[in-house]
């Protein structure tokens, strides 16, 4: 049984004092670790990934934020969001589909996808919503990115009078030269820039001639470009009513480049231009490197022949032909082809690739998950090592719904005869070679890791996020890792992940359900005041609303302005 059932255990979360249980932690060692999930208490849905947005917090130094000397602290809460205040007054009107939890308030902000940190600030994404920004030491809910009004809030598929449906990107990008926050806004497809200085008003201009094919995920940049991929989340109407999706995630991806500069010569409203390449196979997570004197790099985990828009339920049959197991209800499609990584060097003159590496490991590398980078301005800008996590080939998280789906584009000859064992792997970029990995268990379930550096803010160092020596192998890889048999968070160091994990932490049998995406916190502080928007200033359409929901939406306002307690 290789895939924890815990995973979509819909048990209460819990905080824990984790203790070394394994190895030596490393003393220099610090900050906090971050995790964004969808709560457990929805897993019933038909996607695992649309319940109300939850954060878990690792403090990475023992004896802080509230645990004894000898533990650390293993902290979660619900985001206490007004569309989750909203769903705990009123569940009945909430209705779970493929895209989120729809109900007359409109479209709940689940918020459960990444953090996002901005100095000491940290926000939670999703794709269709804005960020949320929480308090990093109580994990409260403080507001929203920009007013309702300034988005473009898509409601052709239902009104959204108090909670607006906002297609956007779960992974946005801080600008370390400007300190704003780049992210977007599609609306019928239309890609927009957002650029928003942290405080005030978005500002947000289209962008003449790109459309959007299936959605967008992430955006990346370089010192003068921003970069946005088509992302291979196909959405079809009729899955919407239970329906079967009828063709696959698009093959190949439009992306599109904008110069910064041209957006801000350019009035907000106004189109600005972009330059059109095209990449193939299919993906989701791309970054690149900051530095584009010598071109626009960008590293592509490509996500080919995995649909994480197609889960698994009640009467599916999994690769082998057999019956899906119900604990596994909601879990998404896991790719049907190794994973590959590509690096390419985009010239946006000619808008041809010049330079191209590729990784593709068939024997070992099934089933990527997510990554851990050095995410400070000095190691985006000359990254060195790339850190992934695969979780093996999985013939149950396959469904024969799928192979039917993609066809001939599943080399089924490559589907590895049994499961094989995670993988924690680390990257060189230049030539994408792998240089680095660790096995873990076949019944491991390893999730999102992170780079903590090994001295951050040193003197050396320029930011207080960057160690003196930047790029992703000074330092540590620290990876949470789901077992039925007890929940553990292993330790690597990050020049040398194939030694195996330094040090291993963990609280007896404890599980921990799925998780999305990590990230390191230099420090948890409580929230400044940042002048945020507030839930009452966006009930302009509640008349809208029938008399009793407007009084729960109301009640809401009055109880986050009051700092009342999600029940
Ligand atoms: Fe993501």
């Amino acid at each position: 049984m290789p895939i924890p059932r815990s995973l979509f255990c819909d048990d209460d979360p819990a905080d824990h004092d984790l203790r070394v249980v394994a190895g030596t932690w490393p003393q220099q060692l610090s900050g906090e670790l971050v995790l964004s999930a969808p709560h457990p208490d929805t897993f019933g849905g038909p996607h695992a990934f649309f319940g109300d947005g939850m954060t878990y917090r690792l403090s990475l130094q023992a004896g802080t934020n509230g645990a004894p000397a000898d533990s650390f602290a293993w902290r979660q809460r619900r985001i206490d969001s007004p569309s989750a205040r909203l769903r705990a007054k009123r569940p009945d009107v909430f209705t779970a589909t493929m895209i989120g939890s729809q109900s007359p308030f409109g479209h709940s902000n689940a918020a459960n996808t990444a953090p996002l940190v901005w100095g000491d600030r940290l926000f939670m994404t999703w794709d269709v919503g804005r960020p949320s920004e929480i308090d990093p030491m109580n994990l409260n809910w403080l507001g929203d990115v920009g007013h309702r009004d300034q988005w473009k809030v898509f409601e052709a598929m239902a009104p959204q009078p108090v909670l607006p449906m906002v297609m956007t990107t779960a992974h946005p990008v801080v600008d370390p030269d400007r300190n704003v926050m780049w992210t977007v806004n599609t609306f019928w497809g239309q890609l927009h820039i957002v650029r928003w200085d942290g405080h005030g008003d978005l500002q947000m201009w289209p962008i003449d001639g790109a459309v959007i094919p299936q959605s967008v995920h992430t955006i990346t940049q370089t010192r003068d470009w921003l970069v946005v991929g088509d992302c291979a989340y196909k959405f079809e109407s009729q899955v919407l009513a239970g329906g079967d999706r009828t063709e696959p995630a698009n093959s190949t991806a439009p992306v599109f480049l904008i110069r910064k500069d041209e957006l801000e010569a350019t009035p907000p409203g106004e189109p600005v231009a972009c330059r059109h390449f095209t990449v193939a196979p299919e993906i989701n997570h791309y970054y690149a490197n900051y530095d584009d004197t010598d071109g626009i790099t960008i590293v592509f985990e490509h996500t080919e022949n995995a649909d994480i828009a197609m889960t698994q339920s009640a009467g599916d049959l999994d690769s082998l032909g057999r019956p899906c197991d119900p604990a596994l209800a909601g879990l998404y499609g896991f790719p049907m082809s190794p994973d590959r990584m590509t690096m390419m060097v985009m010239d946006p003159q000619t808008t041809r690739v010049v330079h191209r590496a590729e990784q593709r490991e068939p024997e070992l590398l099934w089933s990527r998950q997510l990554n851990a980078l050095d995410w400070s301005p000095e190691g985006r800008a000359n990254p060195t090592l790339h850190h992934t996590v695969h979780q093996g080939w999985h013939p149950e998280a396959v469904t024969q719904k799928m192979l039917a789906l993609y066809g001939d584009r599943v080399d089924r000859s490559l589907l590895p005869a049994e499961p094989t064992p995670p993988v924690m792997a680390t990257t060189e970029l230049g030539d994408l070679r792998l240089v680095s990995h660790w096995e873990l268990g076949l019944d491991d379930f390893p999730s999102s890791p992170i780079f903590v550096p090994r001295d951050p803010g040193a003197p050396r160092a320029g930011s207080s996020t960057s160690g003196s020596d930047p790029g992703g192998h000074d330092g540590w890889v620290v990876l949470p890792v789901m077992n039925d048999a007890g929940f553990r968070v292993e330790v690597f160091d990050a020049a040398d992940v194939g030694a195996g994990p330094v040090a291993t932490l963990a609280d007896g049998a404890m599980t921990v359900p799925f998780v999305l995406h990590s990230a390191w916190m230099r420090q948890a502080v409580p929230a400044a005041d940042a002048g945020r928007v507030r839930f009452g200033d966006e009930l302009s359409r509640i008349d809208e609303l029938p008399d009793d929901l407007a009084r729960a939406a109301r009640e809401v306002a009055d109880e986050l302005d009051a700092g009342v307690p999600i029940p």
